[in-house]
């Protein structure tokens, strides 16, 4: 923390600029933690919320429902194939700690007492509550945490960028799948498999092979294992598709969204879950089958009616297909980006891009400079008019999702100019 003496301070937004209170504007790369979907200050999303703020700023959903939490949950349901019931919160963290609870419970609700593991992917990420480090252990972040965290069943990952020695990328895609049907078939333990959904992001953007979440989701039907998955940050046209789970195939029982839920203007999230799960909550009081949970903030009226307003938008501006479309501009510059001495890979996919800096190509040896690689990129990105996040060696590009060609552009050879400019200062 001793790096960061002084912070920028942002004092205007609008589309996809950020102006800081100097004056400096900088294009937002990281979306705003990657939930900005129009860009900032837009009209429609602030008089939704405006208009909503006039009628109920917020009531509870203990006994109570609001007119705005009830359609978006409609709408959510409608879009989403499989599932039938939302539960609201309001961070992908609580989100995710839902749908822990809710596979957990399912269980318990049936009357099964054997399934109690949660099984995932190694290094993925799903929030930074105990429950959601439990279950997404990224080491560097809650390695101090270890003791406390509860344990999972882990199985790598197919990273087609370091795939271990004596493998294809194929042949090591079928050998994660291996251990996973080995695990399953050996005991009746696992209550839930749950992983990111398309891609793991924060765990070093690893988008997966073509046909491994079907695989898993397909393992998980047929050992009666609950499938769970992460869509807060990869769904919602991330990675060029409205919904991952339906691009791959998959049949989640449980599901979570957040982040561009609201367009990135007011904090909320939701977990889905299918028939199967609601039905097991349902019972006589004395059952006690409901779920325990809720927060001060869940299904706030104003969250909600804003991000019914962006749901509106994504159809009516066809925003997937523009995403589709303008995500082409990326490509352009796979080859520039890999040039530079220090890049050794660059993954991609709608609106993503991760660009992996190495010390040496052939060795794939991440760079590992004394300062913080996040505040050498920070400052140059600034100088440079984008605001630019790192994580570990991975500069990440997760623009607004309705960023134009141009926009993009610019973002792209302000990338390029600034990973050069860096390079001095983390080799
Ligand atoms: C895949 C994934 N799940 C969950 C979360 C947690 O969301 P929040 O930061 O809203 O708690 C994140 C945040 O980056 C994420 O990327």
């Amino acid at each position: 923390m001793k790096e960061w003496d002084r912070f920028t301070k942002i004092t205007k937004a609008k589309g996809v600029w950020l102006t800081d209170s100097q004056g400096n504007k900088m294009i937002d790369a990281v979306a705003s933690m990657w939930c900005n979907v129009w860009g900032h200050s837009n009209p429609r999303l602030v008089k939704a919320i405006a208009n909503q703020s006039k009628k109920v700023q917020h009531s509870s959903m203990f006994n109570l429902t609001n007119e705005p939490a009830e359609k978006l949950a409609k709408l959510l349901v409608d879009i989403s194939p499989g599932m039938h019931r939302v539960f609201y919160s309001d961070n992908g963290s609580s989100a995710m700690e839902i749908a822990l609870k809710l596979a957990l419970q399912y269980w318990k609700n049936i009357g099964n007492k054997e399934k109690t593991k949660i099984a995932t992917i190694e290094n993925g990420y799903h929030g930074d509550t105990f429950g959601a480090m439990s279950v997404g252990y990224v080491p560097e972040f809650f390695g101090k945490f270890k003791d406390q965290l509860f344990s999972t069943i882990q199985f790598p990952v197919p990273n087609q960028y370091r795939i271990p020695k004596g493998y294809t990328n194929s042949e090591y895609t079928n050998h994660c799948l291996d251990k996973i049907e080995k695990r399953f078939a050996k005991k009746d333990d696992i209550a839930a498999f749950v992983m990111e959904s398309g891609a793991q992001m924060t765990g070093g953007v690893v988008i997966y092979p073509k046909e491994f979440q079907k695989k898993i989701s397909q393992l998980c039907k047929k050992y009666d294992v609950l499938f769970v998955l992460d869509e807060i940050a990869t769904g919602f046209g991330r990675l060029g598709s409205m919904l991952q789970y339906e691009e791959q195939n998959s049949k989640p029982d449980i599901v979570a969204y957040g982040k561009m839920l609201t367009g990135g203007y007011l904090t909320m999230a939701a977990t889905l879950a299918n028939k199967k799960i609601y039905h097991s909550f349902l019972g006589e009081f004395n059952e006690w089958k409901h779920l325990f949970h809720g927060h001060t903030y869940t299904g706030n009226p104003l969250a909600a009616s804003v991000a019914h307003e962006n749901l509106k938008m994504y159809k009516e501006n066809h925003l997937i297909k523009k995403i589709q479309k303008t995500s082409k501009v990326f490509e352009k510059f796979y080859d520039k980006l890999l040039d530079i001495e220090i890049v050794g890979d660059v993954r991609h996919k709608g609106m993503l891009m991760g660009i992996e800096l190495v010390q040496n190509k052939q060795k794939k040896t991440p760079i590992y400079p004394k300062k913080s690689i996040n505040k050498i990129f920070f400052e140059e990105g600034k100088r440079n008019g984008i605001y630019l996040r790192t994580l570990g060696n991975i500069v990440m590009l997760v623009p607004p999702l309705a960023i134009s060609g141009t926009e993009l552009e610019s973002l792209l050879n302000r990338t390029v100019i600034t990973i050069e400019n860096s390079k001095p200062k983390v080799v």
